[in-house]
This record gives structure tokens, C-alpha cells and sequence, in this order.
């Protein structure tokens, strides 16, 4: 089986080629990623020299591109990972998000068709769903679509595309929609990594409005790992929620990395909070429990705990790319 990945070169991407690779010796991976900002080669050392991995470099709203890619092998399946990624970003600069997350979805939906590629995993985010009040119950596939930044636009207009060709081309599409990933190889402008490797280096945590914003946190390697499950068995023309059940506030979060890291409570520093900023975020993931039988196999203070010592470990990977870019937060 060839499975063409987008975006491989990130975060999510990255974990889901490693995983591929390590797990499924059956499986050859194409990674189609144009290296912006986010994408780093660094994140597949080793990875990169295996035969059954190829890395075109190409942004997948260029349709001469995907078209040519396409027609050249044959490709059984396609996980869209590649988009622009972080919120703040979008505030200020959306045309990108509309260019990779809504046409660059578009395209890779178009020449999957065309080319006959059975399977089409468009990987989506519970930030479609919009905010939770702190008192009101959880996303189910059932809530409607109600995003409120460029970014959570843009992913939710991927969604409706990808809908759209179940319905009208009858395409084997699959939609999973994950809550916050945490882990190795996450860019150092998210939360969990911007903290831990600004407290490395004796700089401030610079923490949002009043800290009560929730998130539901998971571990990268169990979202790859439903990604993978959704791919291979999950209903053509539906939505599969991820989620590991694990609620916390950002406040919460910072201070469990206070006290792991041994600094003090100065250290977090309230700033102004983000523009149209989700109170919370809380994912229901009975449906791929009950019918794929997935379940998150990372508790979180074991997880946190190997992410904190993963960064500690490695200043060689993000201390670059925390001088390349400013971050933002
Ligand atoms: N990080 C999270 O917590 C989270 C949660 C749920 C869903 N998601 C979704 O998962 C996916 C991966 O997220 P991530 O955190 O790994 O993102 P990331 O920003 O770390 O990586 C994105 C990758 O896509 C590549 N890319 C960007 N634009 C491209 C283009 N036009 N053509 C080709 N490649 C392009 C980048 O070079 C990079 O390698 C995204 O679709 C995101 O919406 C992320």
C-alpha cells in the first residue's frame, strides 16, 4: 500500500511517517511537504534514508504539481496534514490558511479523484466546533460547525469540501477531528513547548487573559495512531471525533510544568488575551471507542513528563527555530 502524507515535514506529520515506517512494513510513504516555517526535515533523521520514503517537495494547492505527482504513481490513500497551523498566525496574515488549508485541500481532493485513490483522511481539529461555555458538555460529530478564527474557518471550509465530494463524487473521504496534541517535534510557538523551552532558557511564560481557557490535551502518538485506525476502517463520508478525555485550563497546565520544572510562580506572566480567544474546547470520542475500538494509551503525566524531558534533551533541534522566528505564543 502507498500512502501519500501531507505535511510530513510537521508536527502531526512527522509523527504519523514515523509511525508508518517503524509499524507497517508493508506501507511506503510519500511525503509531500513544502518546508514553510513549520516544516523541518530534522523531524524524520534517519527516516529519510529509508527506501520505502519519498519526500516531493511541493505546496498542495500547486495543481500542476499534484497532478503530475498523482498520475506519475499510484497512490492508495492520502492523510492531509499539510496546513498552516497556528492561530495567532491567522489573526494577522490569513490569506495562507485560505491558500493551504481551504484551495490546497481542494486540489488534493480534485486529483485523488481523478486519479483514483481510494481512501482521502482529511485531518481537521475540534476548533471547527467552535467554543464551549466552562459548564457546557462536550463536541460530539453532531455540533455544528461554528469556528471563530481564520484558522478554525479555513479548516471547517476543508471539512464542508471534503463532505461535499463524498456526496456529489461518491470519494472514500474519512474526517478526523482532534483536540490539542502535545508532544516531541512540536514547534516551540505552541503552548506546552513554548513554555517548557522559554523556562530552559530563563525567559517568561507569557500566559493569556485570566489562564481559564480549557483544552483537551493529547498525545501525539495516540492521535496518529486513531488517524491510522480512521484511514484503514472508519465509514466513507463521515466525521470521527479524537480525544483523550483530558481537560485542563492553560493556567493548570503552566502551573504542573512550574512545579516539574522547579520554577517559580513569577515565572508566568499574564498578557493581553487573543483576539476572539475559545473559552474550551472538549471532545466526546465514544464513537471511535465503541467502533473502532481505539483508546488514548498515554496517560498525561506520564506523556507531559516524556515531552518535558524530550525538549530538555534536545535544545539542538528548537534552539534554532527559536532564533530563526519570533514566537508569538
Ligand atoms: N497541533 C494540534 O494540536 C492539532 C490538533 C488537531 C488538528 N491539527 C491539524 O493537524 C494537522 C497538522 O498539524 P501540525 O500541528 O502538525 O502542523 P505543523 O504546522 O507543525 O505542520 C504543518 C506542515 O505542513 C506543511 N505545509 C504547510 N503548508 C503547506 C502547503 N501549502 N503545501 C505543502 N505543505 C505545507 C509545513 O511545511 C509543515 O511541515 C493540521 O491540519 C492541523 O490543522 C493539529
Amino acid at each position: 500500500m502507498r500512502v501519500l502524507i501531507t505535511g510530513g515535514l510537521g508536527f502531526i506529520g512527522s509523527a504519523l511517517v514515523r509511525r508508518l515506517l517503524d509499524g507497517e512494513r508493508e506501507i511506503e510513504v510519500i511525503n509531500v511537504d513544502c518546508q514553510t516555517y513549520a516544516g523541518n526535515p530534522a523531524n524524520l533523521v534517519g527516516y529519510d534514508r529509508n527506501p520505502r520514503y519519498q519526500w516531493v517537495r511541493a505546496q498542495i494547492q500547486d495543481s500542476a504539481a499534484m497532478a503530475a505527482l498523482l498520475s506519475r504513481q499510484q497512490v492508495d490513500a492520502i492523510i492531509n496534514c499539510a496546513a498552516e497551523s497556528h492561530v495567532d498566525r491567522s489573526i494577522h496574515n490569513p490569506e495562507p490558511f485560505i491558500a493551504t488549508n481551504v484551495l490546497g485541500t481542494e486540489v488534493l481532493l480534485h486529483y485523488s479523484r481523478r486519479y483514483g485513490v481510494e481512501r482521502f483522511l482529511q485531518m481537521s481539529t475540534d476548533e471547527v466546533y467552535g467554543s464551549l461555555d466552562l459548564d457546557q458538555g462536550v463536541f460530539t460529530e453532531q455540533t455544528p460547525l461554528n469556528p471563530s478564527s481564520p484558522y478554525s474557518a479555513a479548516k471547517a471550509s476543508a471539512d464542508l469540501l471534503t463532505l461535499a465530494h463524498h456526496r456529489t463524487y461518491g470519494q472514500g473521504v474519512v474526517i478526523t477531528r482532534c483536540s490539542n496534541n502535545f508532544g516531541p517535534f512540536q514547534y516551540p510557538e505552541k503552548l506546552i513547548p513554548l513554555f517548557v523551552t522559554n523556562g530552559i532558557e530563563g525567559k517568561p511564560w507569557p500566559l493569556y487573559g485570566d489562564g481559564r481557557n480549557v483544552r483537551d490535551w493529547i498525545f501525539v502518538e495516540d492521535h496518529v495512531e486513531a488517524v491510522w485506525e480512521v484511514l484503514r476502517r472508519g465509514e466513507a463520508g463521515s466525521v470521527y471525533n479524537i480525544g483523550a478525555r483530558n481537560e485542563h485550563s492553560n493556567r493548570e497546565v503552566a502551573e504542573t510544568l512550574l512545579r516539574w520544572m522547579e520554577l517559580p510562580a513569577g515565572q508566568i506572566v499574564a498578557v493581553d488575551d487573543r483576539l476572539g480567544h475559545d473559552r474550551r474546547y472538549a471532545i466526546d470520542p465514544g464513537r471511535i471507542e465503541r467502533e473502532l475500538q481505539w483508546s488514548p494509551r498515554h496517560g498525561w503525566d506520564e506523556a507531559l513528563r516524556q515531552t518535558v524531558e524530550w525538549y530538555r534533551a534536545h535544545p539542538q533541534w528548537w534552539q534554532p527555530l527559536k532564533a530563526a522566528t519570533a514566537p508569538t505564543a
